[in-house]
């Protein structure tokens, strides 16, 4: 057993230095074939952060923004010391670890767990199987995660190779959201008024808008290349509330691997990557240096009708010269790359079906071929009435919701993994989740006069291993909208999508249960439809909802409950003991 400890508080580049310094020397950083535990200590703090000339105060992980990489191996057991040193109550999400027999440390407040509140410290102690490539980990109460952030970057086992070119270098890529304000006070007085939160005034990379914002140069990141060779991009997107498109002038991607899963690789120039998700691509530079620097540019895909960011961030890609070279990088032209229409969702569907699982014998996907429970979900917006004696500013005077089949889902007050583990959900949740709307209508088609939402605390209860088939539908209350819909403690099998209603009857024969994509959130299209299968081998409960933290607030949320299995190793094993109390 070896214990890694994080240096102090460095800026993020510096570290992300050091990081590819030693992947130079792997044996450096893992010295041993086994597993090994890597501890971890967290310090929720505030700390003063300048962008776009407006200073805040922000909450962060140990002084740092965006928060400090985990740096593991497949088969590592990681073992993180959170300790609360702000008011906030604060718990943290270790977002697509599957979490197998740990769902005490997923992190989803009220769900898997009360918050920590101040002063107190939480250990979150988990083992990672199975899964190899990017991941993050992020806040999951109201909306901390716009600040405290970071990759989960797992490297496979040791003397285990990429299943492509072992590339020279690997730079995350993380995406994320700035407010001028305080997050919180956005997303309180959303809540409040009803109407749509403040949008952001930046999108960032690496917790750097770039230079298309005012005031904002100076805070630009550069990545800075050698010739002929290949760099492994390590893509997040930690944004609220936004898809992103990516890409870099003069360059193009080759996409292989997806929420920690292998993919079948395939090229292109621009990347789709929504709140949620994280992908690895490989970046083949020009085999000479070039007269030129290249912008790398995100923006935002809009399918709904509310008021977005649709604003730019950008970082720098440049060649290395020689120390002897007459030309200064900084005289170059800068060669800028183009970006689909903001609604392009031709480009996102075509880029969605490309994903593929390896679908090798050291790769399996194991789609369940025969489903025995079987779920329609609807998932969009919605209203509820203004109280009395308010104003509200959502759609004609009523407050802005979602839902998921119309029940609007309300976080009960202590958390449903306790409430279930200890057998005393009476007066916390309901097990009546509808498996499908109860009063079905066209759902892409003209919206029901009756746009009100139902409020609940329901759960759907699976038994152990039961093979699922989940449909979510997009609705046109309110405007169609592309949602990403994250599930906890699993992978699911994308084993179809489409436009309008989904078809029980039609759509069936087109599902590839051969060699689907596997991943933790999928954009449901707007005003169409997605299919996913998976196993119940999880026992726990576990959090589904759209990555779109306004919606998430919104209530298009709801959990999942697995049943224990008869085998010890199927079984959830009891809470540790300092699990934060409500
Ligand atoms: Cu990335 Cu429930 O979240």
């Amino acid at each position: 057993m070896r214990a890694s400890h994080l240096p102090s508080p460095v800026s993020m580049r510096a570290f992300f230095f050091i990081l590819s310094a030693l992947w130079m020397s792997p044996e450096f950083l893992l010295a041993t074939n086994a597993s090994i535990t890597r501890h971890y200590n967290f310090n929720i703090k505030l700390h003063n952060v300048t962008r776009l000339c407006h200073t805040k105060s922000i909450v962060s992980v140990n002084g740092q923004f965006p928060g400090p990489p985990i740096v593991a191996r497949e088969g590592d057991r990681l073992v993180i010391k959170v300790t609360n040193h702000v008011q906030n109550n604060v718990t943290l999400h270790w977002h697509g670890i599957r979490q197998l027999q740990s769902g005490w440390a997923d992190g989803p407040v009220y769900v898997t767990q009360c918050p920590i509140q101040t002063g107190q410290t939480y250990v979150y102690n988990f083992t990672i199987t199975g899964q190899r490539g990017t991941l993050f980990w992020h806040a999951h109460i109201s909306w901390l995660r716009s600040t405290l952030y970071g990759p989960i970057i797992i490297l496979p086992k040791r003397n285990v190779s990429y299943p492509f070119a072992k590339p020279y270098k690997e730079v995350p890529i993380i995406f994320g959201e700035w407010w001028n304000v305080d997050p919180e006070a956005v997303i309180m007085q959303a809540l409040q008024t009803g109407g749509g939160p403040n949008i952001s005034d930046a999108y960032t990379i690496n917790g750097l808008p770039g230079p298309l914002y005012n005031c904002s140069s100076k805070d630009t990141f550069k990545l800075k290349v050698k010739p002929g060779k290949t760099y492994l991009l390590r893509m997040i997107n930690a944004a609220l509330n936004d898809e992103l498109f990516f890409s870099i002038a003069n360059h193009s991607f080759t996409v292989v691997d997806a929420d920690a899963v292998y993919v079948k690789p395939f090229d292109t120039d621009i990347v789709l990557i929504t709140p949620g998700q994280t992908t690895n691509v490989l970046l083949k530079t020009k085999p000479y240096i070039p007269s030129a620097k290249f912008l790398m540019a995100a923006r935002p895909y809009l399918t709904g009708q509310g008021t977005f960011d649709n604003s730019t961030t950008a970082g720098i890609l440049e060649y290395k010269r020689p120390s002897n070279s007459s030309i200064s990088n900084k005289k170059l032209p800068l060669f800028k790359p183009t970006l689909p229409m903001l609604n392009d969702t031709v480009f996102v569907t075509n880029f969605t079906k490309k994903f593929l699982s390896l679908a090798t014998a050291q790769f399996p996907a194991n789609v369940p071929q025969t489903v025995n429970k079987q779920f329609f979900f609807t998932v969009g917006l919605g209203t509820s009435p203004c109280p009395k004696n308010q104003t509200c500013q959502g759609p004609n005077g009523t407050k802005f919701m979602a839902s998921v089949n119309n029940v609007s889902f309300v976080l009960p007050t202590i958390s449903l993994l306790q409430s279930h583990f200890f057998g005393q959900s009476n007066g916390v949740y309901t097990t009546d989740f509808p498996v499908k709307p109860l009063f079905p209508f066209n759902y892409t088609g003209t919206p029901p006069n009756n746009t009100m939402v139902s409020n609940g605390t329901k759960v759907v209860v699976l038994p152990f291993n039961a093979s699922v088939e989940l449909v979510l539908q997009d609705t046109s209350i309110l405007g169609v909208e592309s949602h990403p819909l994250h599930l906890h403690g699993f992978n699911f099998f994308i084993v179809g999508l489409g436009f309008g209603n989904y078809d029980p009857n039609k759509d069936p024969a087109n599902f590839n249960l051969v060699d689907p994509m596997e991943r933790n959130t999928v954009g449901v299209p707007s005003g169409g439809w997605v299919a996913m299968r998976f196993f119940a081998d999880n026992p726990g409960v576990w959090f589904m909802h759209c990555h779109f933290d306004v919606h998430t607030s919104w209530g298009l949320r709801m959990a999942w409950i697995v049943l224990d299995g008869d085998l010890p190793n199927q079984k959830l094993p009891p809470p540790p003991s300092d699990l934060p109390k409500c």
